[in-house]
């Protein structure tokens, strides 16, 4: 029999009302109003089968800073690298820890060890979405462009990857205008745009990365090769030759256009460097944003916390 409780594997686990609640506690974790430690004596797992940096160190951090610990597990330490199974693996961890972050390949994966285990399980990356990195993202909206996200037009520039596909769900869920521009063949995946469609959001697909940002406030992009895609690596170098952010294309977009990328990022490929390191560029606190999203995640999931 499964204790309540809630798990955060994509962006429509949480309804639009609440993602705006989580989003004012992240504010004021940020601010430094929010002092409480509602992980006090509770433990994160993290099982890591993907490098990082960002996802890593803002739980760690995060779930100290809210009183609880936080276990790094990466395959060459625990016995899912070997083969155990998940299942098995979520079931033992749940009578250790309060609640489980995972980054990993197949997103079944973590809808199985969500299925099992009986704490909340935390989506940190799968090749399929990216929920922490974009409520971090729309977090950073709400920091530079006036406090609201509603309306506010993004452009995604590039692969239609894992994060491609949680900026979709993010636009339908809380009401921002999405222009994707995705070479053919990197489309993001169908049931995320069929979701988005469904639900009458401001989501369209096209081709050319001009067409997507015109009139943006937001142009934001990625690698174009995912951890897991590194023998395509040639290929898409050639298939994305024309989605590069420059200024050139900035240029296109409004004149405060801010710039997001969640890092790590190849300057001279998906970016040039005068703009991921020039004045439109948030990146460093986009990155400063996951620690503050993720510990409202965590206070809600494991600490009690309501929204
Ligand atoms: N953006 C992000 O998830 O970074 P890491 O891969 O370093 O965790
Ligand atoms: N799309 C990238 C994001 C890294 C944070 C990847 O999956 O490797």
């Amino acid at each position: 029999m499964s204790a309540p409780h809630r798990d955060f594997l994509d962006i429509r686990d949480f309804s639009r009302d609440e993602l705006v609640s989580l989003f004012v506690l992240a504010e004021r974790m940020r601010a430094g109003e929010y002092t409480a430690r509602p992980l006090t004596g509770k433990a994160l797992a993290m099982i890591f089968m993907k490098s990082s940096t960002r996802t890593r160190v803002s739980f760690e951090v995060g779930a100290s800073q809210l009183g609880g610990t936080a276990h790094f597990l990466s395959p060459r330490d625990v016995q899912l690298g070997r083969g155990e199974p998940v299942s098995d693996t979520a079931r033992v961890l749940a009578r250790y820890v309060q609640g489980i972050m995972i980054r990993t390949f197949a997103h079944s994966d973590v809808e199985l060890l969500a299925a099992t285990a009986d704490v909340p399980v935390i989506n940190g990356l799968t090749d399929l979405s990216h929920p922490c990195q974009i409520l971090a993202d729309v977090l950073t909206i709400r920091q530079h462009l006036g406090g609201a996200h509603e309306g506010v037009p993004v452009a995604w520039i590039g692969d239609g990857n894992n994060m491609a596909n949680s900026w979709i769900e993010a636009a339908q869920l809380l009401g921002f205008r999405l222009r994707l521009a995705c070479p053919e063949g990197y489309d993001p995946d169908p049931a995320f745009l069929a979701r988005a469609r469904d639900a009458g959001a401001d989501v369209q697909l096209l081709r050319d990365p001009r067409d997507a940002v015109a009139g943006a406030r937001v142009v934001t992009t990625d690698v174009w090769a995912s951890m897991g895609q590194e023998e395509e690596q040639a290929a898409r170098i050639a298939a994305f030759a024309h989605f590069q952010v420059d200024a050139t294309l900035m240029a296109q977009a409004s004149p405060d256009a801010i710039f997001l990328h969640c890092l790590p990022a190849h300057r001279g490929e998906e970016v040039s460097a005068d703009v991921i390191d020039g004045p439109q560029s948030r990146v460093w606190d986009e990155a400063e944003n996951r620690l503050h999203i993720q510990k409202a995640i965590m206070a809600v999931l494991m600490g009690g916390e309501r929204l």
